[in-house]
């Protein structure tokens, strides 16, 4: 990755965090944007990210002597969302690598019952912010000559269903069609886009209370111990979650000129979910 630069969306924690340090560690430098608060006036079901988490990036990136450009804004603002990508370009030189990373989880029902309040947030960060993120980006991919790898964060939920979060998927499997479509439409300029494919991660997503008492209803204050012993049967593997890093080390393999001829691809790093 030495002289590349890389735009990632939601870098100011979990994966996004974990693939600007990773990335970086290989030698690229960074653009990175992330809403940094709260994505609406409705409590939030997971904490949200702060402008410190943002800073601690920037700190984790400079601290391997990389250069970082980091900017607060909301993919659901594709003008925003231009402007950092365009302030990143100008002070970085140029663009090689698009992550769009950056995402919610909401609700908690099935599809018939979910509001449509929850549906559109869902649609508009999750779906149409990766969207944004990449049209953002792409001319800049493009008038570099160079082509160039653009990743796009989907899920397990993204290739197979659950109940209880059908927005979700729904957006998830989206992202699937949007990396397809870019696949072929960029091709002609060596632009490479492929998804990656997480099961449950160890970020604050999917280690929260929330997340622990969907797992162990049968429990009053359930712990990761307890949520990891019903997660492991998601798996063929035996373990209940991985980690960003690994994550991060597909997200690396996409980005680098080792996959120069993969694209349209959707590569899973799910401990075996898919096959269950
Ligand atoms: N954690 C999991 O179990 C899991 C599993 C599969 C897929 N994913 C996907 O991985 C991606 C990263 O999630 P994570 O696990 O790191 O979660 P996370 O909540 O730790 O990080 C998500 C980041 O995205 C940012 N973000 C959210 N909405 C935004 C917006 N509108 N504009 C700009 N930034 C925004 C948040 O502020 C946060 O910093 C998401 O797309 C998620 O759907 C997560």
């Amino acid at each position: 990755m030495e002289g590349k630069v890389a735009f990632i969306t939601g870098a100011a924690r979990g994966q996004g965090r974990s693939h600007a340090v990773r990335l970086a560690q290989e030698g690229a430098d960074i653009i990175a944007v992330d809403i940094c608060g709260p994505i609406s006036d409705e409590p939030a079901v997971i904490a949200s990210s702060t402008p410190e988490d943002l800073a601690e990036t920037v700190k984790l990136v400079e601290d391997l002597d990389r250069r970082i450009v980091a900017i607060q804004a909301d993919v659901r603002d594709f003008d925003a969302l231009k402007a950092a990508v365009d302030s990143g370009v100008e002070q970085l030189g140029k663009l090689d690598v698009i992550v769009a990373n950056a995402g919610i989880g909401n609700g908690g029902a099935t599809l018939d019952k979910t509001s449509e309040r929850d549906w559109q947030e869902m649609i508009d960060i999750n779906l149409s912010g990766v969207w944004k993120s990449v049209k953002a980006g792409v001319p800049h991919l493009i008038s570099g000559g160079n082509g160039g790898s653009i990743i796009l964060t989907s899920s397990v939920g993204g290739l197979k269903a659950y109940p209880n979060t059908g927005h979700y998927i729904a957006a998830k499997h989206g992202v699937v069609g949007l990396m397809r479509s870019f696949a072929v439409e960029l091709g002609e300029h060596s632009i490479r886009v492929n998804s990656v494919h997480p099961t449950n991660v160890n970020t604050p997503m999917f280690m929260n209370e929330g997340t622990m008492k969907l797992f162990r209803p049968d429990l009053e204050n359930p712990g990761p111990e307890d949520m990891e012993l019903v997660a492991k049967f998601m798996h063929v593997l035996p373990i209940g979650w991985v980690e960003p890093e690994d994550i991060s080390n597909a997200v690396l393999f996409l980005a680098s000129d080792e996959a120069r001829f993969v694209t349209g691809v959707t590569l899973s790093v799910d401990a075996g979910s898919c096959l269950k």
